[in-house]
């Protein structure tokens, strides 16, 4: 069932709302929009009905969901008693997309909401229909993001469409999500706040509320915990850049890449030749080990001392990768887009404005799997603010593969 919500009248008083939140309470899963990207609603307390989420998604069942509430006053049946810091993020940050995570009271909600851990992830949407929704539903709602596991989260309802078809209750179509990432999760230690997963809410925000934020060195650009990559064209940078480079990830000069099946992708390349750089510490969020955001053909973000070089080298790549017959793409920032010969150019938004990279990033990967792209690179963005999550989700949509030049 598709519900379209009319934007012109309050949406409490809309019949929609009120269909839906019904098949929530009666166990069934709803999609609906939020700020951040669309979630796979069901109720939190009804271990059929979470079943059902997992099962939609094809979501590994040690992946614990996000419990969405409309109220503080929800808060006390599913939490132990929470300290000072805690308290001060949710009176700053709620409703908006930051997720908490606090010790679960027990059988509070499903165990497969918590995938059998002793904490849940809490959040407040900043987003009417969600708010009207939960409220309306009367129950607190496990909302996963609103995708096919694998796939990049929904930022439209017809990205939820295109999924989940057929294998979920309803979509509440409310327009395009805001900020386009996840919300920011974090665990609270004392006075200390430290990320699992950055979002919308930036470390800066959170520093002004908790006296010390770390971000978990699992999920952090900035971690140094990447597979360094040469450009695989020499002709790609000139040659000091990539000794640089070199010498800075530890690898040896690389032969360009060779075409054909065995090993056409950086990854392949560098598996083969044994010198990945080190593995990563295992994520303190379950989720952020899995691979998301995979688009179908390979993806590499390129990164440089200038966005001139990055450009060039980006343009290199793409030429050799065309004439090995690659349906090319780039995600390039609106300043550099223009320059750009691929066939497909989607841009990122302003440089100077990382708020319209995160809008606007999961639907260029969805686009560039609707249009068959099968190499596509991305130029890199400082990871500091908005840009510390736009980088994480990149990083995590390329696998992990960075050319530097
Ligand atoms: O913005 C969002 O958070 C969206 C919308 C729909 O609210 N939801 C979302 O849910 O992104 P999901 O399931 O795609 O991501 C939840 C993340 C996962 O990385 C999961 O491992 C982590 O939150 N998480 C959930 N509960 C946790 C817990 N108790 N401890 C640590 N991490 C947790
Ligand atoms: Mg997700």
């Amino acid at each position: 069932k598709w519900w379209t919500v009319d934007g012109a009248i309050s949406v409490q008083e809309q019949a929609c709302i009120v269909e839906a939140a019904a098949m929530l309470a009666a166990g069934q899963t709803v999609a609906f929009p939020t700020e951040t990207v669309y979630g796979l609603g069901a109720n939190a307390c009804d271990s059929e009905a979470v079943e059902r989420i997992f099962i939609a998604k094809g979501r590994p069942s040690d992946n614990p969901l996000i419990v969405h509430i409309a109220d503080v006053a929800q808060l006390d049946a599913l939490v132990l008693p929470y300290g000072e810091t805690a308290q001060r993020l949710m009176e700053r940050f709620w409703p908006g997309p930051l997720t908490i995570v606090l010790p679960v009271r027990p059988n509070a909600v499903s165990s497969r909401v918590t995938a059998g851990l002793d904490t849940v992830g809490v959040r407040m949407p900043a987003h009417d229909t969600a708010l009207a929704l939960i409220r309306a539903a009367g129950c607190p709602i496990a909302a996963p993001s609103a995708n096919r596991s694998g796939r990049p989260s929904p930022t439209r309802a017809e990205h939820v469409r295109a999924d989940l078809d057929g294998l979920i209750g309803g979509i509440v179509d409310g327009g395009p999500a805001g900020v386009g990432l996840e919300s920011t999760v974090l665990e609270v230690q004392g006075d200390r706040v430290h990320v699992l997963r950055p979002g919308g809410i930036t470390t800066a925000m959170l520093r002004e509320v908790a006296a010390e934020v770390t971000v978990d060195p699992a999920v952090d650009p900035n971690g140094g915990m990447t597979k360094a990559l040469p450009p695989s064209s020499p002709s790609a940078a000139p040659i000091e850049s990539q000794r640089m480079a070199e010498h800075a990830s530890g690898l040896a000069a690389e032969p360009p890449l060779k075409e054909g099946a065995a090993g056409h992708t950086a990854e392949q390349a560098a598996e083969r030749s044994g010198e990945l750089l080190s593995v990563q510490p295992a994520p303190r969020s379950p989720g952020m080990k899995y691979t998301h955001y995979a688009p179908q053909g390979t993806l590499s973000i390129v990164q440089g001392p200038s966005a001139y070089r990055v450009s060039r080298c980006i343009q290199a790549e793409l030429d050799a990768a065309k004439g090995r017959g690659e349906t090319t793409g780039v995600l390039a920032f609106r300043e550099h887009a223009e320059q750009y010969r691929a066939d497909i150019v989607a841009s990122l938004g302003s440089v100077e404005a990382l708020e319209e990279a995160a809008h606007h990033l999961y639907d260029a990967l969805r686009h560039f799997d609707e249009a068959g792209a099968t190499y596509m690179l991305a130029e890199a963005c400082p990871a500091e603010g908005m840009g510390l999550a736009v980088m994480n989700r990149l990083i995590k949509a390329a696998g992990h593969r960075i050319i530097h030049c």
